[in-house]
């Protein structure tokens, strides 16, 4: 599927410009990685592709049609991880969790149970139905928001600065479970400010500066501007690539 955003304008009421004419497509299938310094946007410009922020000024399609016009369709094809897993977890156990958000979708209690197993064994959660969520571990809650992302059968999973607060071992496990799914078809997009450590999976690069995307291209392409544009990587050419992961 296509997702674009067209100069997009969001203006608080503080008088806080958070995007400030964004344009940006994404296509899957795609493992792509939106970054940029903290505050310039990132958040802000995603929510607009599942109809969490109105456009103030521009547009924001999903294959070619206003996301505001077909938003449960947007919904059900978008999974959306918020930055705080915490934010997201409507279940008392991790299984009650996923079924919630498909209660309306899939009405047969049996295959929305099935569903939801499928969901959590994909994510790394098999067996986990009956745990309660408030009890699982900060890398166990976020691969829970993924599974109930997951549970829609979603053609792109867009995910808010996922790795935040993760040990490393919760971090290179989440990160292979986004390449398995980008393998299985699903389009992934890692919102992040830091790209040390998934640049290199990334088949793609965007970034917003001040509210606008100054940069979209390959990692290779823009490895060269990348300080200049507030990001940190490895001293020396895009051959250190591979070096930005955090599978070891
Ligand atoms: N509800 C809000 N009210 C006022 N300012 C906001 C609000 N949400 C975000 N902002 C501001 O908009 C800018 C962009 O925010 P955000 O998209 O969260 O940045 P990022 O995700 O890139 O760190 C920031 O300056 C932020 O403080
Ligand atoms: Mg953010």
């Amino acid at each position: 599927m296509r997702l674009e955003a067209r100069g997009l304008v969001r203006v608080f009421p503080d008088g806080t410009r958070a995007l400030d004419g964004a344009d940006l497509e994404i296509r899957t299938p795609c493992f792509m990685v939106l970054s940029g310094p903290n505050g310039s946007g990132k958040t802000v410009l995603v929510r607009h592709f599942v109809g969490l922020e109105r456009p103030q000024a521009g547009i924001a399609l999903a294959d070619g049609v206003p996301v505001e016009e077909n938003l449960a369709d947007t919904r059900r094809r978008v999974g959306f991880v918020f930055q705080e897993p915490e934010h997201q977890i409507l279940g008392i156990t991790a299984g009650e969790d996923v079924e919630f958000g498909i209660r309306r979708r899939v009405p047969d209690r049996r295959e929305r149970r099935r569903r939801a197993s499928s969901a959590l064994k994909a994510v790394g959660l098999a067996g986990a139905e009956d745990k309660l969520a408030s009890a699982l571990s900060g890398g166990q809650k976020r691969r829970l928001a993924v599974a109930s992302a997951l549970a829609s059968d979603p053609e792109l999973v867009i995910l808010d600065e996922p790795f935040n607060g993760l040990d490393p071992a919760g971090a290179s496990g989440l990160l292979r479970m986004l390449l398995d799914l980008r393998d299985r078809g699903v389009g992934i997009l890692v919102v992040t400010h830091d790209l040390e450590k998934c640049l290199a999976h990334a088949d793609r690069l965007a970034v917003l500066v001040s509210g606008r995307v100054a940069a979209d291209g390959t990692p290779r392409e823009l490895w060269d501007r990348l300080p200049d544009l507030g990001l940190r990587r490895p001293p020396g050419g895009p051959e250190r690539l591979g070096e930005m992961t955090w599978l070891g």
